[in-house]
C-alpha cells in the first residue's frame, strides 16, 4: 500500500505519519508539503531515516509537478491534510487559502483521475458546518447540517468539500471526506489556541484571549483524529461523509484557566482583546454516525490529554522556541500588538 500523505510537515499530517508508522509499518508512505511558515521538516526527524517513508518538497497546487508525482509513484491512497489552516490569518490575507485549500485540492483530485486511485480521502473541518448559538446546547453538526461558513478559511475548506464530492459523482472518483472539530496535541504550530497559551504562560506574557472568552470548541487529542481516518480509509463507504469529535465542549476562557493551572501560573496573565472578526460561537460535532457506522470511540480523555501536550511543550522547547525567534515574531507583532 502506497499513501501520499500531502501536508505531512504540519500538526495533524506528522501526527498522521507516525501514527501511521506505528500502526502499518509496511505502508509506503509519501510526505508532500510545501514547507509554508506552518510545515517543519525538523518535525519528521523521528522517522525521516525509515525507508518506507520519502518527502518530497513540492506545492500540491503546482499541477506538473503532482502529475508528474503521481505518473512516477502511482500511489493507492491520497489523504489531504495539505492547507493554509489558520482562521486569523485568513481574515488577514485570505488569497493564499483559496490557492492552496481549493485550487491545490482540484489538481490533487484531477491527478487521481489521470492516473488513478483506490481513494482520495480530504481532511476537512467542522468549521464547514458555521456556529451554532451558545443558548441551545441540544443542537449538533451532524452529516446533514447544511455547510454555512464563517471566515475565508472555512470557505475555502466548505469549497473543497464540493469539490470532492463533485468529482466523485461526476468522475465516479473514489471520495471519502471527514470533518473533526479542534484538534490539540505535540507539534501544533504556536499560533492556535492550545499551544499559544501554554507557550505565552511558560514566559509569562499575557494571554490574548478575544472577546469576551466564551466560544466553545469541541476539543479532540490529534491521535483520535489520526485514528478515525485511518479507520475511514480501512472500511469508510465511497462517497461518504464522516463527522469526527468527542462530545468534549470546552469554553475557551476554561482552556486557558486549566493551562494556567497545570503550569501553576495565575490569572493575572490573562488580557481580553479585540474579537476575532466574524467569531464563530460555538462548534460542537455529533459523533453518532461515525460511531455506528465503523465502531470509532476517541480514546483520551481531555485532562489526559492536556496534560500529555502541556508536557510536550515543556520537553521540546527547541522545537518552538526556533519558531517564537523566527518568522513568527512578525506575525505575532502584527496579530497582537494593537489589539
Ligand atoms: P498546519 O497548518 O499545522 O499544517 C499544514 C501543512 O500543510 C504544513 O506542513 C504546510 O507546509 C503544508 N502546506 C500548506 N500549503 C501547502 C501547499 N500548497 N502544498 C503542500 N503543502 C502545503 O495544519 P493542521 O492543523 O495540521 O491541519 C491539517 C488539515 O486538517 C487541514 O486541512 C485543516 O483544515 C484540517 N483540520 C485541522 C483541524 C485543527 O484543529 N488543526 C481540525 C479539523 C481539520
Ligand atoms: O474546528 C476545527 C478548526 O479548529 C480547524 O479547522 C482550524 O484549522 C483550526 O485552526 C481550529 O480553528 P479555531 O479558529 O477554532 O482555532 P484557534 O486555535 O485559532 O482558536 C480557538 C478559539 O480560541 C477561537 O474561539 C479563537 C480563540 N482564540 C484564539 C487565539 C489564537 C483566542 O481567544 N486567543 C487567541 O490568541
Amino acid at each position: 500500500m502506497k499513501i501520499i500523505i500531502t501536508g505531512g510537515c504540519g500538526f495533524i499530517g506528522s501526527n498522521f505519519i507516525f501514527y501511521m508508522r506505528k500502526l502499518h509499518p509496511n505502508y509506503e508512505l509519501l510526505c508532500v508539503d510545501k514547507l509554508t511558515y506552518a510545515g517543519n521538516l525538523e518535525t519528521l526527524a523521528p522517522v525521516i531515516d525509515d525507508p518506507k517513508l520519502k518527502f518530497i518538497h513540492a506545492d500540491i497546487a503546482d499541477r506538473r509537478t503532482m502529475y508528474d508525482l503521481f505518473k512516477n509513484e502511482k500511489p493507492d491512497i491520497v489523504v489531504n491534510f495539505a492547507a493554509e489552516s489558520h482562521v486569523d490569518r485568513s481574515i488577514e490575507s485570505p488569497a493564499v487559502f483559496l490557492e492552496t485549500n481549493v485550487i491545490g485540492t482540484q489538481v490533487l483530485l484531477d491527478a487521481c483521475r489521470t492516473y488513478g486511485i483506490e481513494r482520495f480521502h480530504q481532511v476537512s473541518t467542522d468549521e464547514v458546518y458555521g456556529d451554532l448559538p451558545l443558548d441551545r446546547p441540544d443542537l449538533f453538526f451532524t452529516e446533514q447540517t447544511p455547510l454555512h461558513t464563517s471566515s475565508p478559511y472555512s470557505a475555502s475548506k466548505a469549497s473543497a468539500d464540493l469539490l470532492c464530492m463533485a468529482y466523485h459523482r461526476t468522475y465516479g472518483l473514489p471520495v471519502t471526506i471527514s470533518r473533526c472539530s479542534n484538534n490539540y496535541g505535540p507539534y501544533q504550530f504556536p499560533e492556535k489556541l492550545i499551544p499559544l497559551m501554554i507557550i505565552n504562560a511558560l514566559e509569562d506574557k499575557p494571554l490574548p484571549v478575544y472577546g469576551d472568552g466564551l466560544n466553545v470548541r469541541d476539543w479532540l487529542y490529534v491521535d483520535d483524529h489520526c485514528s478515525a481516518i485511518d479507520m475511514i480509509l480501512e472500511k469508510g463507504k465511497i462517497g461518504q461523509v464522516y463527522n469526527i469529535g468527542g462530545h468534549n465542549e470546552m469554553r475557551n476562557i476554561d482552556i486557558v484557566r486549566k493551562i494556567i493551572t497545570i503550569l501553576g501560573k495565575t490569572e493575572d496573565l490573562i488580557v481580553y482583546v479585540t474579537d476575532r472578526k466574524g467569531h464563530d460561537r460555538r462548534y460542537a460535532i455529533d459523533p453518532t454516525f461515525i460511531k455506528n457506522e465503523l465502531g470509532w470511540l476517541p480514546t483520551t480523555k481531555f485532562e489526559e490529554g492536556i496534560q500529555k501536550t502541556v508536557e510536550w511543550y515543556l520537553a521540546n522547547r527547541h522545537w518552538w522556541q526556533n519558531i517564537v525567534n523566527g518568522e513568527y515574531r512578525h506575525y505575532y507583532e502584527r496579530m497582537y500588538g494593537n489589539r
